[in-house]
């Protein structure tokens, strides 16, 4: 596995963008802290997943419908993007449609890849569909940069002539790709994405080595066999690609997101409290849910979904990220923030995206014991945080933030909460409805 250093924390990208007095960036929430969360949530589609899907619709002419798609603000950027790729793009309550012309654009600009970095899984769909791309370096952000020397490495072993230019990745095949053997250094999720989706419109076959895993790919890799792709080995570290001429457009239901569903599992046991999450796909969590049963959870399984209670302090949980099935990095602030008010000491090792840790420093600022030294995160629990205005820095941070102040004395204001809407679906209502006392504010903090 490739070590870390070379990377940064994940969904900040919009974190370059400057706050200015009256924007609705400046909208932070306010919570009160204290109450046990009990109820029901409904957990709709993946963030990670419906975002690639809808970049991978480019790979054929027609129309290409999407269901169980969630409400967040990730999904009007990439409908942006499509629309300005000339795809016509509707969107209704669940579900989007995505019209994909004979002759798509080719050119992703800054202003929305500065914005979301899943944009740039327009790259490969591109290339191997129109034979060219433009996409923006999604560039650094707070905490670091993210490379994009696999998805480049693997597109010219497929045959594209690939270079940066003016901050643009610009890729060309004008006589069309062609199957090879690629083995990644790490099973990034993004150039598995974005190879995979070059590699089922060229000529042969392809086979990706070291490819991730995660249930998103999976999702992804299913859509595509429903356009008329043949792909083997899904869910494995090998993905053998046989190319096809042509794929045809589809209607595909969005797999559940499992990191919205873990962020409910671990806020029940942080509160002590008692949520059924409708939709939660307990297979897909299968590490954070053992984590959370030797931290003192009760972990069920319901009808159409899993049922997570706690009636005491949790006890402090080790865990170290890893690719899937590994626990997700994705879930590092929460379990940071379990253990921040867990009995006991813990020690969190983050292994794939380095700058997760930024976040420690404003649950310091609540009166969290960490000592952060290099990938490792060392907590002592306390038994309550202390409310205070902090700020958000990705979207995970920020609901980690949030589950931070349902435990804290007082008040606690989490500015920045846009990021929490790029991932997270009705948060604010949702947390209400599970008797949290949160609520949004906007204007300039006192
Ligand atoms: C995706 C998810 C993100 C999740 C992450 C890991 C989306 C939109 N985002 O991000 O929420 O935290 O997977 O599960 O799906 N790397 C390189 N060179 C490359 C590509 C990656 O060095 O060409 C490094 C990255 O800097 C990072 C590691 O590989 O250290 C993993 O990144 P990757 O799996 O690609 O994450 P993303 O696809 O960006």
């Amino acid at each position: 596995m490739r070590p870390l250093g070379i990377c940064a924390a994940a969904d900040q990208s919009l974190s370059v963008v400057k706050l200015w007095k009256g924007s609705p960036l400046s909208e932070r929430l306010r919570i009160v802290g204290g109450a046990r969360l009990v109820g029901e949530v409904q957990v709709t589609g993946a963030k990670n997943s419906v975002l690639k899907l809808m970049a991978a619709a480019l790979l054929a002419p027609g129309t290409t419908t999407i269901q169980n798609v969630p409400d967040i603000a990730d999904v009007s950027i990439m409908a942006e993007l499509l629309t300005r790729l000339g795809c016509t793009v509707h969107r209704e309550a669940g579900l989007v449609s995505i019209g994909v012309p004979a002759q798509p654009g080719h050119r992703a600009d800054y202003d929305l890849v500065r914005k979301m970095r899943a944009s740039i899984n327009v790259l490969g769909p591109l290339v191997a569909r129109i034979g060219e791309a433009e996409v923006a370096l999604p560039g650094g952000d707070a905490i670091g940069s993210r490379g994009l020397d696999f998805h480049i490495k693997g597109l010219e072993a497929l045959g594209a002539e690939a270079h940066n230019e003016h901050g643009y990745v610009i890729a060309s095949a004008p006589n069309g790709l062609r199957g090879a053997e690629i083995t990644l250094d790490f099973p990034s999720v993004g150039a598995t994405e974005n190879l995979l989706t070059a590699a089922v419109l060229a000529q042969g076959t392809t086979i990706i080595d070291n490819a991730a895993r995660e249930p998103e790919v999976v999702d992804l890799g299913e859509f595509l066999i429903t356009m008329g792709a043949e792909i083997k080995g899904l869910g494995t570290p090998t993905l053998v690609i046989q190319g096809v001429p042509r794929l045809h457009p589809t209607i595909h239901t969005v797999l559940p997101d499992r990191i919205v569903a873990g962020t409910w599992a671990f806020a029940a046991a942080m509160t002590r409290g008692d949520i059924t999450i409708h939709g939660g796909r307990a297979s897909d969590l299968e590490i954070p849910l053992e984590k959370l049963t030797s931290a003192g959870a009760i972990v069920t399984s319901t009808v159409d979904g899993f049922r997570v209670r706690m009636d005491s302090r949790p006890q402090s949980i080790d865990i170290a990220t890893l690719p899937y099935p590994g626990f997700p990095t994705d879930l590092q602030p929460m379990v940071i923030t379990l253990n921040a008010i867990a009995d006991g000491n813990a020690i969190v090792t983050e292994n794939v995206f380095e700058g997760r840790f930024m976040f420690v420093n404003e649950l310091i600022r609540l009166g969290a014991q960490i000592n952060v030294d290099g990938h490792h995160a060392a907590i002592h629990g306390v038994e309550q945080l202390s409310g205070a205005p902090v700020a958000a820095t990705d979207i995970r941070a920020g609901a980690g933030l949030v589950l931070a102040g349902l435990v804290s004395d007082g008040i606690t204001l989490v500015e920045d909460s846009f990021h929490i809407d790029r991932g997270y679906p009705n948060f604010v209502e949702q947390l209400q409805a599970l008797g949290a006392d949160v609520t949004r504010e906007s204007g300039d903090l006192r």
